[in-house]
């Protein structure tokens, strides 16, 4: 990684380094027989445990959940709710980021989170939630004053 980004957002770079691996390990899982367009996700938690997700795609395309949000429920499911990281891979260049549903339902349990988007190629970019999604509705919008 270039000096400019050692450290994004706060987290080292060897946790990068896990993150992005546990990313290209489950992309090999993603189930992809109609896009042909395997991506791979991992979560790092306030714990500093990593939860990885692939997507899963289905004949009626609408029912394809993405590889972020597989991430996020594999979390979920194993009771953590908190994140701090993600890294996502696909094999474009530049590496893709987050789709906008993804971008939302990463909202739900994050105010910010850098995110790292890379390739099998060595591209990569940061980015954080905030960049990609900001003015955003949120669990907040519902305790805010009424009028
Ligand atoms: N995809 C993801 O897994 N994450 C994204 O943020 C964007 C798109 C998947 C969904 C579908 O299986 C394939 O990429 C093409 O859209």
């Amino acid at each position: 990684m270039s000096d400019q980004t050692d450290d994004f957002g706060g987290i080292d770079d060897d946790t990068w380094d896990r993150l992005a691996e546990a990313a290209r390990n489950v992309r090999s899982h993603a189930y992809v027989p109609y896009s042909d367009f395997p991506v791979g996700a991992a979560l790092l938690t306030t714990g500093g445990e990593i939860f990885a997700g692939c997507n899963v795609e289905n004949a009626t395309i609408g029912a394809t959940v993405c590889a972020e949000r597989t991430a996020i429920g594999c979390a979920v499911a194993a009771g953590h709710t908190e994140f701090v990281a993600l890294a996502v891979i696909t094999a474009v260049d530049p590496p893709s980021a987050p789709c906008g549903i993804c971008r939302q339902v990463l909202a739900e349990f994050c105010d910010d989170m850098p995110i790292l988007m890379i390739n099998p190629a060595g591209g990569h970019r940061f980015t954080t939630l905030d960049e990609l999604l900001p003015l955003r509705f949120s669990g907040r919008d519902f305790i805010d004053d009424k009028c």
